[in-house]
């Protein structure tokens, strides 16, 4: 059982738990993740570790509440207790030792940039993030990525930052030079898009997959992707890639395998969950 220390709201649906799990705590490397289970007989939600407190024992989850798991997580409180929580799980980023990073956050996935910042930053590489979201209310980790280098922020309406997506601000700063490998999560269309943009630069690339997971150990399946043509497993092979090797085709086909039953699911637990997946 995992105490809930501390429950932070970032955006309108997405929320902050640092959770105890002093042993993931201590060994985690950026780039892993954790396969959480709210009660029993609850659903395998697979989470990056944002952020961890090696001293507390703490991990930090970020859940995006999009279905009716992911909504249950996210009503727990402070002092309630998370079942089971299985990691680190999945290989660690491949940090440089030297150069210039460009890290690339898309809404919710700008948290899992964040510990890769912090691991690049760790080894004295120098970080410039580019983190978006749909407006100001959606930005997350600005605070956080900005102790760790220069961060531009953008909003697609332009209410905070600067107007326009992500690729829009990357692009400016590939054609000024200087940098050594991007690093890059969000939505699949965003990772496709800065995938393509980086290409001609002929920048490498590390995008960070999420499809569907269930055990988290190489053995369900459930998590193939295609890179290079080759067959890989997220959870033991990834979760990062490199994105330029990627058929984002297949993995968006993937990720919409199970909607209807999400959909449905959804409507059994309330207008909440509903409002998450029309997104
Ligand atoms: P969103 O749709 O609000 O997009 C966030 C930002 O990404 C935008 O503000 C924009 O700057 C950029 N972006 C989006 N589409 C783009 C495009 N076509 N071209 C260039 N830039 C684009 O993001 P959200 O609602 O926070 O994210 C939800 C999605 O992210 C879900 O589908 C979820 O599965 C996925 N996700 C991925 C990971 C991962 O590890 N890759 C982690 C968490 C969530
Ligand atoms: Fe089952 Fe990866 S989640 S093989």
């Amino acid at each position: 059982m995992h105490r809930i220390v501390s429950r932070t709201q970032l955006s309108p649906n997405v929320t902050r738990l640092d959770v105890e799990a002093p042993r993931i705590a201590q060994i985690r490397q950026p780039g892993q993740f954790v396969i959480v289970r709210r009660a029993e007989r609850a659903e395998r939600i697979p989470l990056t570790i944002a952020d961890t407190d090696p001293v507390a024992g703490t991990i930090a989850l970020v859940i995006q509440a999009v279905g009716k798991s992911t909504r249950e997580l996210v009503a727990l409180g402070v002092g309630d207790f998370i079942r089971d929580i299985s990691g680190p799980l999945g290989m660690p980023t491949e940090v440089i030792e030297k150069g210039r990073a460009l890290c690339i956050g898309g809404g919710v996935g700008t948290a899992v940039v964040h510990p890769i910042a912090q691991g690049l930053h760790q080894r004295g590489v120098a970080v410039v993030s580019v983190i978006g979201g749909r407006s100001k209310e959606w930005v997350i980790f600005e605070e956080e990525l900005k102790r760790l280098g220069e961060v531009v922020v953008c909003t697609d309406d332009g209410s905070y930052g600067r107007k326009g997506f992500v690729t829009d601000a990357a692009k400016e700063l590939l054609t000024a030079g200087g940098i050594d490998i991007v690093y890059a999560v969000g939505p699949v269309p965003m990772m496709r898009a800065v995938a393509n943009l980086t290409r001609p630069f002929g920048v490498h690339t590390i995008v960070s997959l999420n499809p569907v997971m269930v055990d988290g150990t190489g053995m369900c399946g459930g998590c193939r992707v295609e890179v290079g043509g080759e067959t890989k497993f997220a959870c033991v092979d990834g979760p990062e890639f490199d994105g330029h090797k990627v058929d984002f085709d297949l993995l968006a086909d993937r990720l919409s395998t199970y909607r209807t039953q999400e959909q449905e699911a959804a409507t059994r637990c309330g207008d909440d969950c509903r409002i998450g997946l029309q997104k």
